[in-house]
């Protein structure tokens, strides 16, 4: 039976049997002496996913100072059923992954389609033409509970079977750069002798050309510019590779500009990537404890992080929101404790800090289900059954990435407590963490196994609507500063939804005025680090009390047709009046 892979435009494509493995080497052994004859390097990208699927085509962009292409690149992809479609997309100059970034699918189509200095392919004998190799595959940690990220494991296979593979393929002369994020000590420890066996075996003296230089991509409206201008670090494995991946990156990147720092090994060039993203993970976990104290003594955390920022030396300080999402900085620092037991055979425990952070990262979320309980508490309603809507699935403003978004979480603690959830996201066609939730990321790692109820949000669909997001709503959670929802109208939210709803702010999103505007239409108002909210609800009930007491002072019916505000204050008022 023959197998197929299914693009996310539903496009079948049928995976390729044996005949056809002989056929696509042919072409590309084809390709690749014309593009030699015109003086172009063959690079081979390994791994068409985020990272390998732009660096392809920015290397194949690359261009001497005359304009002549002086790359010629191959991205290859395994041929399995959940990533072959990837091969023909690209084939076709369509970029394999949605980006914000607009230069994306016009560099893609630009390289295949006019400069011709892309393919993509899924045979490994494609190794064999390759000058250099840069390995973009996933390396991941497995996290076995939640919130304790000693309790996991890097998951190497991937990686380990690429560089085994390359080793049975690649020629003496290949450069072989690891971009992916390792843990540190990969590239000699692990990568070095993997493909040092293979050329042993292959009857081959030499050794291998290695090195390690990690990417720093952004998802977002800057991703082409994230990876080729941008500072990059790097380090071979000995004296030849590291002069091959110089003169490498020299030639694909921005380095003028954003010139390169090379490190003396690679596992410094690997430890750099891992303590940056730790770092960055430290700066923001720090503040889960000051968003609580804030909550709990009237004060608006938003509001001091603003004041402090005008410090110049305290001007990266940032507000962290429902959890910290993305593929990197959840799991990087949990590399770094596993490299160092299992890679260099340590058995104390040295890190403090590093695994806290990401503990305390990976269950903020948890706390957002917290506010939206309190929240219904105080308007007298039960949260069972309650109608959810969520603003926002990805893990940060303006980018379609959902990979660990907070908003993951707070879908499934609320699914837990007996609510009903909704989820609207404008970047966002299918959420494949719910749709797809017993085999991705992968099968039994799905975040559904820490919680339960879970079976419903196989259902779970992204709403592009706003308005019908909104219908009837009992509460909104804003959970992502996507530029859509920052001035939002409560007005119109309100409308929408019915009538008063619970709100809940996770990033800073409401400004003083919207939220008072949020309790006088009767909603209930809480917020991630918004301890301040409290006043002005008193301030709200305050008005309120004093309007009534005007009128009963004058004993009359006082005439509120001109203030429109005081009338629904009034109307709304017995909700005010349940105490946090
Ligand atoms: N995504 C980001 O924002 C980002 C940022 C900086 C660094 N990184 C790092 O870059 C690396 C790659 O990340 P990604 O987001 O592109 O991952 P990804 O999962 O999107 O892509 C990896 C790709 O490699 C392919 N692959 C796996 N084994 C293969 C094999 N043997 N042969 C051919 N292809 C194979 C997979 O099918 C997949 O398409 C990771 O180490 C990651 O930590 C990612």
């Amino acid at each position: 039976m023959p197998e197929y892979s299914i693009s996310p435009t539903d496009e079948k494509f049928q995976l390729p049997g044996p005949d056809d493995y002989r056929k696509e080497f042919q072409r590309l052994k084809e390709v690749a002496s014309e593009q030699r004859a015109l003086g172009r390097e063959i690079v081979l990208v390994m791994g068409l996913g985020f990272v390998g699927a732009v660096m392809a085509a920015v290397v194949a962009d690359a261009q001497d100072e005359k304009g002549k292409p002086t790359k010629f690149v191959i991205g290859m992809q395994r041929p399995s059923t959940r990533s072959f479609w990837k091969i023909p997309l690209l084939q076709r100059g369509i970029s394999p992954m949605s980006s914000e970034d607009p230069e994306v699918p016009l560099m893609i189509n630009r390289c295949v389609n006019e400069k011709k200095t892309l393919t993509a392919t899924y045979t490994y004998d494609a190794l064999k033409l390759a000058d250099v190799v840069v390995v973009d595959v996933q390396c991941d940690y497995l996290k076995e509970s939640l919130g304790n990220v000693k309790d996991g494991r890097a998951d190497m296979a991937a990686l380990e079977e690429s560089l085994e593979i390359i080793g049975q393929h690649i020629t003496t002369e290949t450069l072989v750069l690891i971009e992916t994020t390792v843990a540190p000590g990969t590239t000699e420890q692990v990568g070095y002798p993997i493909i040092k066996k293979a050329f042993r075996k292959r009857g081959i003296d030499s050794d291998p050309l290695l090195a390690h230089s990690f990417e720093r991509v952004m998802p977002g409206k800057n991703y082409v510019a994230s990876i080729r201008d941008f500072w990059r670090v790097c380090s071979g494995v000995n004296e030849e590779s590291t002069r091959r991946v110089v003169k490498f990156l020299n030639e694909v990147l921005n380095t003028e500009k954003f010139p390169l720092t090379v490190l003396d090994r690679p596992i410094e060039s690997e430890t750099a990537k891992i303590v940056e993203n730790s770092f960055r993970a430290t700066i923001l976990a720090f503040l889960d404890e000051w968003s609580l104290f804030a909550e709990r003594n009237g004060v608006d955390l938003i509001k001091v992080i603003n004041a402090i920022k005008v410090r110049p030396t305290h001007d990266n300080i940032i507000f962290p929101g429902p959890g910290i999402g993305g593929y990197c900085l959840p799991k990087d620092g949990g590399l770094g404790l596993w490299a160092y037991h299992h890679v260099h055979g340590f058995e104390d425990d040295i890190f403090k800090i590093t695994p806290l952070a990401i503990d305390i990262n990976d269950t903020r979320a948890l706390h957002v289900a917290h506010l939206t309980r309190d929240a219904f508490r105080n308007m007298g309603r039960p949260i069972a059954s309650a109608e959810i809507l969520v603003l926002g699935a990805s893990y940060r403003e303006d980018v379609g990435d959902t990979r660990y978004s907070g908003s993951e979480l707070i879908v499934r603690r609320l699914t837990e407590m007996g609510a009903e959830l909704r989820v609207h996201d404008p970047y966002i066609l299918h959420w494949w963490e719910f749709e797809k939730q017993d085999d991705y990321p992968a099968s039994s790692h799905s975040l559904k196994r820490f919680f339960r109820g879970q079976e419903k949000l196989n259902y779970l669909r992204i709403e592009q609507d706003l308005n019908k997001a909104l219908d009837r709503a009992d509460a909104v959670i804003f959970a992502v500063r996507h530029k859509h929802y920052l001035s939002l109208d409560p007005d119109e939210v309100v409308k929408n939804a019915g009538g008063p709803i619970a709100v809940i702010d996770c990033f800073g999103i409401l400004d003083d005025e919207r939220i008072k505007r949020y309790f006088e239409l009767g909603c209930e108002v809480k917020g991630l680090g918004r301890g301040h909210v409290k006043r002005i609800k008193d301030q709200v009930r305050a008005k309120r009390e004093q309007l009534l007491l005007d009128i009963s002072m004058r004993g009359e019916k006082r005439d509120l047709s001109s203030s429109t505000g005081d009338l629904e204050l009034l109307r709304n008022g017995c909700k005010l009046g349940v105490e946090d």
